[in-house]
């Protein structure tokens, strides 16, 4: 049980569905408030029944709070996590700031609950194109222990947060009225258009949301030894991220086999009967919890490769459900700074 909770960044994409999977989920807690910039602090939300007036994200907000989930961009975090920890607040962060840093535990719960139980104050919640990616590949690695992955993402403009969201609405309605709109979220045109540049130029010819795929993928397996070949494209969908991947494993795994892994691992969905045209689309995944698989198939071009295309709601399982799913999980375990 925690006696007070805070949402930090609750007034984002994610934020706002922190709040509700907070309102319907059974989190123990007794109070909550809610931090955000100067932007919102006054303004109110309505939780539970009660209406609660935004507080402005300073060092003090943190006196007496037990947890908080935080997402806000990476300079913010930085700079608001240790405020939280010094004062004995355990804080599971959804940005990317703390993700590498060798003391904080990067959890899936469904991959690695067993990483949160080492945390020094922090534990950090992956990309969301990893998450929905290690949750699909956590069984088939059980199974046969996987080598090497190539994945393309077809990331939703929700991604970019609530001015993403305008960006893909507005940009639409502009182009189609044939008017010129001015993008605050992406670099080039989102409207009837395929961005191949998340993030800026990081390594060797690698966007910086291609190396998340690559180093958190390795970090929350706990093996170096996985070879990841991302290519991270955004793309005119509002809401999920799509990812075609294959999977080499070090010992077969056959159709059959990996269709039944899929079936039975938690939080995965398979939806996988190509001649009645079923397979996971991103707008029949929106608002769900869970990372949806369909057109499994045994790689044509190689011997041990497993290809899928999975499909999950970015801002929950990606972002906001990961997040309340390892509260859930100190819930159980205990909550102290070790
Ligand atoms: N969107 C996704 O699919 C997704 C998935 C996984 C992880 N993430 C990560 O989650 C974080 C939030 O993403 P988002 O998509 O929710 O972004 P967003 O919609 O832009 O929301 C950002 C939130 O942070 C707050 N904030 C910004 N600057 C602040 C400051 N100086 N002080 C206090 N609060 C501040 C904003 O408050 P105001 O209302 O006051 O501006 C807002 O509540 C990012 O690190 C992102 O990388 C996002």
């Amino acid at each position: 049980m925690f006696d007070t909770i805070a949402v930090v960044g609750a007034t984002g994409a994610v934020g706002r569905l922190i709040r509700t999977l907070l309102a319907e989920r059974e989190l123990p807690f007794g109070r909550i408030k809610f931090l955000a910039s100067e932007r919102s602090a006054g303004s109110t939300i309505e939780f539970r029944g009660e209406t609660h007036v935004v507080e402005l994200l300073c060092p003090d907000a943190f006196d007496g709070i037990n947890l908080a989930i935080g997402s806000t961009p990476d300079p913010v975090a930085k700079e608001f996590v240790p405020w939280a920890v010094d004062r004995g607040c355990v804080v599971i962060d959804e940005s990317g700031y703390w993700r590498m840093d060798p003391t904080v535990p990067l959890v899936v719960p469904e991959v690695n609950p067993e990483a949160a139980r080492n945390h020094r104050g922090i534990i950090a919640s992956p990309n969301c194109s990893t998450t929905q990616m290690v949750v699909a590949m956590k069984p088939l690695h059980d199974a046969g222990r996987i080598r090497r992955v190539v994945v393309s993402t077809y990331q939703a403009t929700s991604g970019a947060g609530v001015v993403g969201q305008a960006d893909l609405e507005n940009g639409t309605h502009m182009a189609c009225h044939g008017k010129d709109y001015e993008y605050q979220a992406f670099a080039h045109p989102i409207a009837f258009n395929l961005i191949p540049q998340i993030g800026s130029p990081k390594h060797a010819g690698y966007t910086s949301e291609e190396m998340k795929m690559v180093l958190e993928t390795q970090k929350i397996f706990g093996d170096d030894s996985i070879r990841v070949c991302p290519t991270c494209v955004r793309v005119p969908v509002s809401n999920c991220h799509s990812e075609s991947i294959l999977v080499e494993t070090e010992k077969k795994i056959t159709l059959d086999q990996a269709r039944e892994l899929f079936a039975s691992a938690p939080g995965i969905k398979l939806v996988d009967d190509l001649p009645n045209g079923k397979y996971p689309m991103p707008r029949d995944c929106s608002g769900e919890d869970a990372t949806f698989v369909g057109r499994v198939r045994e790689d044509l071009s190689c011997d041990n490769g497993i290809a899928f295309w999975c499909v999950s709601d970015n801002l929950r399982k990606g972002a906001a459900t990961n997040a309340v799913q390892i509260a859930e999980l100190l819930a159980t375990q205990g909550a102290s700074v070790s």
